[in-house]
């Protein structure tokens, strides 16, 4: 836990592959939805990033997650529950949880920034004090959708990022913390990685393959 205290991260989970294969699985079956549009597909719907409508779909939130018996168990682990009380100093007593493909996509970057908040650099506003667990379902390489925060980025922010925390540019983060405190976070599937939300942070967008992703928030 000394890495958390001292970036605001701390690497290293791995989850066991028949849970691995289980949630995948899942995700696989299940219909999913887009935040602001009313549509329901599967991940196989995709095709090059878009619906059969030709509507390009960034990212699809896998619906009823707490049917996947895996995540209902992941969800309740006392090794990760242990791991959040000794960072929060409590035991969490709200725990949400998010199942969520990130769709790999030919669009510009510019473009996909535009319609995929979560790619441009922000961080999460979601209470005094909370955290936030994340597990690689699929293999996550730097073309794959990997995950990109800021060292220690949690602790100190200037002004103007304190009144607008959804969406910073690059050139801003980089300028006010160094490239050097970037830190991209690439795993096979399984591994998870435990980090503090309101650090600053984005999805990379997947360029080559879709990403899954298992979010867990303790508060
Ligand atoms: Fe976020």
């Amino acid at each position: 836990m000394a890495d958390m205290e001292k970036q605001s991260v701390f690497l290293g989970l791995q989850l066991p592959r028949y849970m691995v294969e289980e949630i995948y699985k899942f995700a696989t079956n299940t219909l999913c939805t887009e935040p602001k549009h009313d549509d329901e597909f599967l991940e196989c719907d995709i095709k090059n990033g878009c619906l059969k409508n030709g509507r390009y779909v960034m990212r699809g939130l896998v619906s009823n997650v707490m049917n996947c018996d895996a995540i209902k168990q992941i969800v309740h682990d006392p090794v990760l529950l242990n791991i959040v009380r000794q960072y929060l100093k409590y035991w969490p007593t709200l725990i949400t949880q998010h199942l969520t493909w990130s769709f790999a996509s030919e669009l510009p970057v510019a473009e996909i920034k535009k319609i995929y908040p979560p790619t441009n650099f922000h961080y999460d506003v979601a209470g005094y004090n909370f955290m936030t667990i994340y597990f690689y379902i699929t293999d996550v390489d730097a073309d794959s959708g990997p995950h990109i925060m800021i060292k220690n980025s949690q602790k100190q922010k200037p002004l103007r990022m304190l009144l607008a925390p959804n969406r910073q540019s690059d050139e801003e983060v980089y300028g006010y913390y160094g490239k050097e405190s970037e830190l991209v976070i690439t795993g096979k599937s399984g591994f998870g990685f435990v980090q503090d939300p309101s650090c600053i942070h984005k999805v990379k967008p997947p360029k080559i393959s879709n990403r899954l992703l298992l979010q867990i928030r303790y508060s």
